[in-house]
């Protein structure tokens, strides 16, 4: 399983002063020294986060591979197709949420979501639909020409009892399975940290998990190196 780190936390912090420090392609650069496999960023469209000219950097320096987040919208995609990421991972957005909620509804979505795709390729980015873990999204995903999904883990994360946990687990074990039998690529996100990651190793159809706010809350206190070191490893050994 590979570990794409989201440095959209340091460009907040930054933001809290309007100054440059700390800088999140410096955190970027760190991330891929302590061995992760990419890096992920949500441009955002009220750019609370990370803003253009990190993304533009970003795709300069990084040498691993880029991951950016958006809403299915025009200006972004107009930015997406310039710099062009390895992959677009298209995601709900809503102004007054404090983070990503949940998956899209590609049902309901399935012209404007298609359309996205359409473009993307045509500029040869991968695109990747963030979903909640049922089938009716997965096939709806492959029909639309979808390259990955990645499955919303915010739920399992946030469950209160360990029945739900096992059930919401099993979901997202499914979801994966049947999405490799249509051929998808399977990421897996939001609320992962270094509890609940373990059982994520077992899911063997899971080949990436992007995670931020646990490690760069980590990196606060021991460093990007660290922190993202000791979440490699975790994925790697157990
Ligand atoms: N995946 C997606 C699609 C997200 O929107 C986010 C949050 O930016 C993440 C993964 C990472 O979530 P977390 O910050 O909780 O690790």
């Amino acid at each position: 399983m590979r570990l794409a780190i989201n440095v959209d936390h340091v460009a907040t912090l930054r933001n809290a002063r309007k100054e440059f420090l700390p800088d999140p392609v410096a955190a970027a650069l760190a991330a891929e020294k302590a061995g992760a496999d990419g890096i992920v960023v949500h441009l955002r469209e009220d750019r609370r986060h990370i803003n253009e000219r990190d993304v533009r950097i970003l795709r300069q320096v990084i040498s691993t591979k880029l991951d950016l987040e958006m809403a299915a919208i025009d200006e972004i995609i107009k930015i997406a197709c310039d710099v062009k990421p390895e992959l677009a991972t298209i995601v709900p957005e809503k102004r007054m949420e404090l983070t990503t909620e949940g998956g899209l509804n590609v049902i309901d979505n399935i012209t404007n979501l298609k359309e996205t795709i359409q473009i993307l390729h045509k500029h040869n980015i991968e695109v990747s639909l963030f979903i909640e873990p049922e089938i009716n999204q997965i096939d709806a995903s492959a029909e639309i020409g979808a390259d990955f999904i990645e499955i919303h883990t915010g739920i399992f994360a946030n469950c209160s009892s360990e029945e739900e946990q096992f059930d919401e687990l099993e979901r997202i074990r499914n979801a994966a399975k049947h999405a490799k039998k249509l051929g998808l690529g399977v990421n897996a996100g939001h609320g992962l940290n270094y509890q609940n990651i373990k059982v994520f190793r077992e899911i063997k159809e899971i080949d990436e998990v992007s995670i931020g706010h646990a490690i760069i809350a980590k990196a606060i206190m021991v460093g990007m190196e660290a922190a993202v070191r000791e979440m490699r490893d975790l994925i790697r050994f157990g």
